[in-house]
């Protein structure tokens, strides 16, 4: 692959393949891969320890502040504790979603992304909610990965099967249908479908058959 400067941002509602698919692509090109889920995980932690259900408590937002949050090399470090392992539950996801209704919240995470961007010369990969829309708008590679929520669903289910082998598909599509709702209905950077962002629907895909295109579109790209 020719010198290809990017950034790549990549939305997409729940269990779209964002992640999979933005960690393939970063490792092929050899860029960095910054999943911004991890943050707004790091702050639904942060509620559930500290037993916050609202997002416009008073003392979220301080602790937000307070709070560094460092996803590099797709750990999660909150305050310097290794919280990884942690953060993968239905529930913290949904105090994720919960915060990340919150502007004043946004405003912090968004700056601090804006600046991990900045520091790799346009080498990230870089995946979320709003990547294309707000955090880096002008990122000569957008993309928004789509699927119905049954096959989202189904693909959920195999990764938390392992965490709770009770689970059932209806009750992991009523959760994803949920948070896809809060993300795509809140006032502040909704999840959309923004213009010049390129759609791909990965309902009859595989992980790598989105990757090659993705990568065929980057390499037919004229800024290469
Ligand atoms: O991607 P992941 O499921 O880990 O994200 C958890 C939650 O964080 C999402 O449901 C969404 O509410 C929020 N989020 C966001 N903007 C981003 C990334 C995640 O609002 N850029």
């Amino acid at each position: 692959m020719p010198d290809i400067i990017g950034p790549l941002a990549l939305d997409g509602p729940v269990a779209s393949g964002k992640s999979s698919v933005g960690r393939t692509l970063a490792n092929q090109l050899g860029w960095v891969f910054a999943d911004t889920g991890l943050m707004y995980r790091a702050i639904g932690y942060l509620m559930v320890h500290h037993d916050i259900e609202s997002n416009d408590s008073k003392y979220l937002l301080e602790l937000t502040h307070k709070a560094t949050i460092d996803i590099r090399h797709e750990k999660v470090m909150l305050n310097g504790e290794n919280i990884t392992a942690h953060i993968r539950s239905p529930k913290i996801a949904n105090r994720a979603s919960i915060a990340a209704e919150s502007s004043e919240i946004r405003e912090l995470l968004v700056e601090e992304q804006r600046k991990i961007a900045a520091d790799t010369n346009g080498k990230i990969v870089m995946v979320g909610r709003d990547i294309t829309s707000i955090v880096i708008p002008d990122a000569p590679f957008r993309f928004f990965l789509d699927a119905s929520s049954s096959v989202r669903a189904k693909r959920r289910l195999t990764e938390q099967i392992e965490m709770n082998p009770n689970i059932s598909i209806s009750e992991v599509k009523k959760a994803i249908d949920n948070r896809d709702k809060r993300d795509m209905e809140r006032d502040v950077s909704p999840l959309t479908l923004s213009k010049g962002t390129r759609l791909i629907n990965t309902e009859h895909l595989s992980l790598n058959s989105v990757v090659d295109e993705i990568m065929r579109l980057i390499g037919n790209s004229k800024t290469s």
